[in-house]
């Protein structure tokens, strides 16, 4: 209990601080850390991770539905920075059985629940099991259903044995503030920001918006705005 305030306390004292600091003190108090990366615009905590140290863990989750321009954007960032990506796969029992009984599309008539349990979050439970904190590129202004009240440091709410650590060091940047700090710094990104994605997940579960349109819109469509979690950050979501 008194750790938990403690980490309350921590994410009081950085809530204002800025993302580099954030990753400064995640980087320099825990060894045993990695960064969560989608393949997305949270490229940027690479980016400032290699500002900081030569060496940190970065894990990638594989759900075997991902664009190609994904695929070839983890590979460009590997190459970018030298680092190792370490690629966590769909769990395959989970996902035979699932295609086997319900075929290859079944989250766009039964939610995307079952195959994000099978795809996203057992291979995450595994990257986490390797870890006593992690990294993730989650903001406020990503999914105003489920993000607004994103700590910059928590207590994971979902994962880990009640000690996990959980930082999201860009929780209080806007899409436009990584967007400046991607062309200001040049980082590379992914090519499907180029042809109308913000948003990027899964390819069967993500489509461009229109001008106008929240990015959250292009993930999930068919879906309740307050159910747009995949299960990653399920601790989002208000019972
Ligand atoms: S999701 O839960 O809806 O899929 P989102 O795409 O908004 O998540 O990304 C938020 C953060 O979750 C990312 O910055 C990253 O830290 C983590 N994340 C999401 N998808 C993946 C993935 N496939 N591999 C690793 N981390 C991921
Ligand atoms: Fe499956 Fe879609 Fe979830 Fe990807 S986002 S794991 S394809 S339901």
């Amino acid at each position: 209990m008194s750790d938990q305030l403690t980490i309350e306390q921590l994410a009081n004292e950085y809530e204002n601080r800025s993302p580099l600091e954030i990753l400064e003190y995640a980087l320099g108090n825990y060894g045993n850390i990695a960064i969560s990366f989608s393949g997305a615009e949270d490229v940027v905590l690479i980016d400032m991770a290699k500002k900081i140290k030569p060496n940190f863990r970065v894990f990638t989750l594989d759900t075997g539905r991902l664009h190609p321009e994904t695929y070839q954007f983890i590979e460009e960032v590997r190459n970018t920075y030298n680092i190792n990506i370490e690629v966590f796969f769909a769990n395959r029992d989970a996902t035979e059985k699932l295609a086997r009984e319900k075929g290859l599309f079944s989250f766009y008539r039964d939610g995307h629940k079952e195959c994000c349990d099978a795809r996203k979050v057992d291979p995450l439970k595994r990257a986490l099991n390797t870890v006593d904190a992690w990294i993730t590129g989650q903001r406020k202004d990503q999914s105003p259903g489920t993000r607004t009240s994103v700590p910059v440091i928590q207590k994971d709410p979902t994962f880990g044995t009640g000690d996990l650590v959980k930082f999201n060091p860009i929780a209080n940047w806007t899409s436009r503030q990584v967007w400046d700090y991607i062309r200001e710094n040049n980082v590379p990104y992914n090519k499907l920001h180029e042809r109308g994605y913000i948003s990027i997940g899964c390819e069967p579960c993500t489509r461009p918006v229109l001008p106008g349109q929240h990015e959250r819109e292009g993930r999930w469509w068919w879906e309740d705005a307050t159910k747009k979690e995949c299960g990653l950050h399920a601790g989002n979501v208000k019972r």
